[in-house]
């Protein structure tokens, strides 16, 4: 397996300089445009003292208490978690997820190690891979949310000392059940290795399916797994501040120790005027709420106008079309940029293509539902009218 370039690399030499039709619309990159907090601006400048010192790594007393108070409240842990777990602040999950691989490392000591995700991945679990040169093993999907364990050899398990596990899932937005993730931990504790829960879409599901069952909320039932589990999110996707760069991780205490003992030396701290921001920010629950109706409402627009051709299309989470358009991914995408100003990833370039097998991605194509609803509605009309004929290409 090597590490290939990123989708998004391939994505613009995919286009080269191909122009549209029609005005652009990119519903290629995961980046939500609905508005922020309003109250940002008006924290951060109360705190601007706070850029003169270096931050405290293990985050402020006031980010601390914010991201406990989210996860009791978001989970309905009642203390447990406050009282078991620790916390980190992270400059986004996806610093965190790439320098966890060296925890698990350090922590499990296997020889030739893997590095376990589900194909189709986000591409950090392959940089997390590579950057402490393990093994990384994409696996297919087997039933729900959980891989075909049996697609890998038996010694890929034994060998392996993280498994990273996203739900909601990108890109198919699947959710894990509680009976998924006690499965999960099952495996964990067979194989003996580390659980990256990367729940960074978390906060973004279908207000008709109800909010996911998180990572905290199973261990809870098995506080023994605890030690092996951490557990990403982050504000990019829940609070529309992906520029802001700060989420957590969660986990316990020793685990957490592991991780923070690494970064003090190699991450760059969450500056402290942020954490302060953050705070107030997972304090509010308003926005979080009026943001997932406007996924609802985009979702809604999706089914009316992409169902009568595709099919159910609408995900139980996260904000992405998995669409099944059964053709030539690299072809549509660029049909649907040159015919609809529609910018999307062809879904064979998230992900790889196992040893002996077919890419997972083949015939996928992934389009961000970020934009407002006006624009996404006209977008996915025009998506409609494209692929309104059979077969798609
Ligand atoms: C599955 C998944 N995990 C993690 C991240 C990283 O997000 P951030 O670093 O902004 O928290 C992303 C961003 O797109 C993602 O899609």
């Amino acid at each position: 397996m090597f590490f290939a370039k990123s989708p998004f690399e391939r994505l613009r030499a995919l286009i080269g300089d191909v122009k549209p039709d029609v005005a652009p619309v990119d519903l290629a990159v995961g980046n939500p445009q609905h508005a922020p907090p309003a109250f940002i601006g008006e924290v951060l400048a109360r705190h601007t003292g706070g850029f003169v010192g270096y931050p405290p790594i293990a985050g402020t007393a006031n980010f601390q208490r914010a991201v406990h108070d989210f996860i009791d409240r978001r989970y309905g842990l009642d203390g447990w978690f406050r009282e078991a777990g620790t916390l980190l602040p992270l400059s986004g999950s996806r610093e965190g997820l790439f320098l966890a691989a060296v925890t698990a490392r350090d922590l499990m000591e296997k020889d030739n190690p893997t590095v376990l995700f589900a194909n189709p991945f986000y591409q950090t679990y392959i940089a997390g891979a590579h950057g402490i040169g393990a093994e990384p093993v994409p696996m297919m999907a087997g039933d729900g949310i959980l891989p075909d364990w049996e697609s890998v050899p038996e010694s890929a398990l034994d060998r392996a000392i993280a498994y990273y596990f996203g739900s909601p899932s990108n890109p198919e937005g699947r959710c894990a059940t509680r009976a998924e993730w006690h499965a999960l931990f099952d495996r964990a504790e067979r194989h003996d290795f580390l659980i990256f829960a990367d729940e960074c879409y978390s906060e973004v599901y279908r207000e008709s399916v109800g909010a996911p069952v998180g990572a905290l909320e199973a261990a809870r039932e098995r506080p023994e797994i605890l030690p092996r589990l951490l557990v990403f999110n982050s504000l990019s996707k829940r609070s529309n501040l992906a520029g802001m760069r700060v989420g957590f991780l969660a986990g316990a205490p020793d685990t957490i120790g592991a991780v923070r003992e690494f970064r003090n030396q190699a991450g760059p701290q969450v500056p402290t005027p942020l954490q302060e921001v953050a705070a107030a920010v997972y304090d509010d629950e308003a926005h979080v709420v009026a943001s997932r109706r406007l996924y609802d409402e985009k979702f809604a627009d999706a089914a009316r106008l992409l169902s009568p051709r595709f099919g159910e299309v609408v995900p139980e989470g996260g904000f992405f079309l998995w669409l099944d358009i059964g053709g030539d991914d690299e072809a549509a995408t660029l049909r649907l940029w040159r015919e609809a100003g529609v910018r999307c990833v062809p879904g064979s370039y998230l992900a790889a293509t196992p040893r002996g097998g077919v890419n997972p991605g083949i015939g996928r194509l992934r389009l961000a539902l970020v934009a407002s609803p006006e624009l996404t509605r006209g977008a996915l009309a025009r998506v409609a009218d494209v692929f309104a004929t059979a077969p798609v290409l």
